[in-house]
């Protein structure tokens, strides 16, 4: 069956939007938040919504899961360092940084859920050196937080017991209030190693476009799918095109070095990491196009309403 009903467990900037175009298509929809103002954002839109952090013992929302629901989990990895995650066990044996969406898991298997959806992240893929990647190429994450996502996605691939569990990879989201404008004004922005890196973006609109899509059709077998525009940039053109279109400076240059002595290994994976993320399957499958075909064309769009 296809859902009707959709649960957010997590929701943020992507929720949110998934909040507004679900109950636009007429699903009723179900969120999960600790902040006030977006309880508010979510009564306004019609949602129900239930204040709820991974560490409370009730999850209130159970009520609603059932086999007509589809849950979309979409909180971060809550840990930076994969030795905080390994080092101290959980529950059993199961690491720390998979207590959380195990349990969700748990809780639409007991209910019957007609399919969960995990947002990850490319960052699982690594470092290919520039190279398209697909859904079927090799996972080398560098970052802690990759590394995390990947047994994530593992856990759920394997576990798999209500059938439909779908991963979403997303790569960079862009979006309404969420721009390199602000950075780019504040002068916190730096071009990092000449900006030679590729970025993978995705405008919010059609990665809930995308998200609505594998709830409507996806096969019912374990599946994952690339979420973006599939037109990698590089950070350098981006810019070039932000500051040209607006008149903002160009922002100061900085070596890997000087970089990597300011910021985490996080952060430096992110800039290391070089590769193309292809989205054919989301083509193909589900006849998807996306409405910002490029960053520069969702960019446009974005920059004509500052
Ligand atoms: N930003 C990117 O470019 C990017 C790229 C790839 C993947 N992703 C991933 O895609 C997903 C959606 O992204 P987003 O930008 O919408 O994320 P977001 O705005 O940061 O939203 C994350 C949501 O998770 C919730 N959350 C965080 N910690 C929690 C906790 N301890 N207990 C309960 N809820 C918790 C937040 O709750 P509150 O509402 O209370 O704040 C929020 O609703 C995230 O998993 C993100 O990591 C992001």
């Amino acid at each position: 069956m296809t859902a009707n009903k959709i649960i957010i467990i997590g929701t943020g900037y992507v929720g949110k939007e998934l909040a507004r175009q679900a109950i636009d298509a007429g699903l009723e929809v179900v969120g999960t938040t600790r902040n006030d103002e977006t309880i508010q954002t979510l009564h306004d839109l019609g949602a129900t919504v239930y204040r709820w952090s991974v560490d409370d013992e009730q999850a209130p929302w159970v009520s609603h899961l059932g086999p007509d629901t589809a849950v979309v989990y979409s909180i971060p990895t809550l840990f930076r360092s994969y030795q905080e995650v390994t080092e101290t066990d959980g529950v059993g044996s199961m690491p720390r940084h998979i207590i959380p969406i195990d349990r969700v898991l748990t809780l639409c298997e007991e209910r019957g859920c007609d399919r969960f959806i995990y947002l990850s992240s490319t960052s699982v893929y690594g470092d290919h050196g520039g190279e398209w990647v697909d859904e079927t190429s090799p996972l080398r994450p560098a970052s802690p937080v990759g590394k995390m996502r990947a047994d994530i996605e593992s856990h759920l691939m394997n576990r798999n017991s209500i059938g439909a569990v779908t991963i979403a990879r997303l790569v960079g989201i862009y979006g309404p209030g969420r721009t390199l404008l602000d950075y780019l004004q504040s002068g916190r922005y730096s071009l990092v190693n000449g900006g030679k890196k590729v970025t993978n973006r995705i405008h919010v609109h059609d990665i809930v476009r995308a998200i609505l899509a594998i709830i409507d059709q996806a096969p019912r077998d374990p599946r994952i799918y690339n979420l973006t525009d599939g037109h990698p940039q590089t950070v350098r053109d981006l810019i070039e095109f932000i500051t040209s279109e607006t008149g903002i400076d160009r922002p100061p240059e900085e070596s890997l070095e000087e970089y990597a002595r300011r910021k985490g290994p996080n952060s430096l994976a992110r800039w290391k990491n070089s590769i193309r993320v292809r989205n054919d399957r989301l083509r193909q499958e589900f006849d998807f196009q996306p409405e910002y075909p490029d960053v520069f064309s969702g960019y446009k769009a974005l920059l004509k309403k500052h």
